[in-house]
Parts: structure tokens; C-alpha cells; sequence
């Protein structure tokens, strides 16, 4: 079993678009007993929030239900209990890098961007928080690009 977890900010925007859409992906190729598929916040503060409701609805027009609670980052337990650990932009990684413990913990960090096989100019999925509509847009359409990378990838390693 491959076991994923995505990473952002706050849980409530990015990483549980990236969380629905692998779901919906795995899903669809009829592999849900193949992949533990999870997302976190390294800021726990809207611990318990549903999504941001801005991207529920622009994640909802594109078929996908976001109805996952967000949750805190726990390095000591997430950096064991998943194989992947995405992160969205370069805070993120850095941070990421910080709390992991040893090297094993540090190559399972990856970069959500870097699966990217059509917006190739990339190198972060933007924090929309501050945006308008376009904002949320643009995330779903790289975390779409994306995951489909990450599915490939997940078959080829
Ligand atoms: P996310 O977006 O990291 O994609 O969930 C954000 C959500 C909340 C905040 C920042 C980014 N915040 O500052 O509360």
C-alpha cells in the first residue's frame, strides 16, 4: 500500500483539494485498497474546520466533495506512518525539512509542483487564501496536473 499525505498551510485550502482529487483518481482506476490517502496542516489553527468554503465550491463545480476535517502536521507520527509527504510551496518544504528528523524522514519529502506534467513553469502550488475566484482556479488546476503525476509516479517506483 502506498501511503500518501499532502501538506499545506492551514488544511482548509490546497492539500484537501490535493486529498479529494487523489481519492477521485484512485477511485476511478478502481485502487482504493491501494493507497492511504491523508492531508495536513503545519498550521494547526483551523484543526477540526471544514474546507475553506471558497474552495469547496470551486472544487464542487469540478465534481469533487470536499468534506474532510483539517488537521494538524504531527511529525513524529506522519513522517512514519505515510511514504509521501507533499508539500505545496517552498515554506512549506522548508518547513517540512526542519521538522523532519534523519534522512529517511527527509526523502519523504516531495513537492506537489514537481509532478507537474502540463503547467511545467510551476514551482508552488500558490496559497489562495488571499485571492479571488482565479486564485482557487489556478490551484485546482495544478493539483489536477499534479495528481495525475503522482498517480503515475506511484506506479512507476
Ligand atoms: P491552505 O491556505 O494552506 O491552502 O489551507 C491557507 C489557509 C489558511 C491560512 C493560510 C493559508 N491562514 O493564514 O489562516
Amino acid at each position: 500500500m502506498k501511503k500518501i499525505l499532502f501538506v499545506c498551510l492551514g488544511n482548509i485550502c490546497r492539500s484537501p483539494g490535493a486529498e479529494a482529487i487523489m481519492k477521485a483518481r484512485v477511485r476511478s482506476a478502481g485502487e482504493e485498497k491501494e493507497f492511504l490517502i491523508d492531508s495536513a496542516g503545519l498550521y494547526g489553527g483551523h484543526a477540526g474546520a471544514l474546507p475553506d468554503e471558497r474552495m469547496r465550491r470551486a472544487a464542487g463545480k469540478r465534481g469533487y466533495q470536499l468534506d474532510s476535517r483539517a488537521r494538524a502536521f504531527y511529525p513524529s507520527a506522519d513522517f512514519v506512518d505515510f511514504d509521501m509527504i507533499i508539500g505545496m510551496d517552498d515554506e512549506n518544504i522548508r518547513m517540512l525539512n526542519r521538522l523532519a528528523q534523519d534522512e529517511t524522514e527527509r526523502s519523504k519529502i516531495f513537492r506537489m509542483t514537481d509532478f507537474c506534467r502540463k503547467n511545467t513553469s510551476f514551482s508552488s502550488v500558490p496559497d489562495p487564501y488571499y485571492e479571488g475566484p482565479a486564485g482557487f482556479e489556478l490551484v485546482l488546476d495544478l493539483l489536477e496536473d499534479a495528481v495525475e503525476g503522482v498517480w503515475h509516479y506511484c506506479h512507476s517506483v
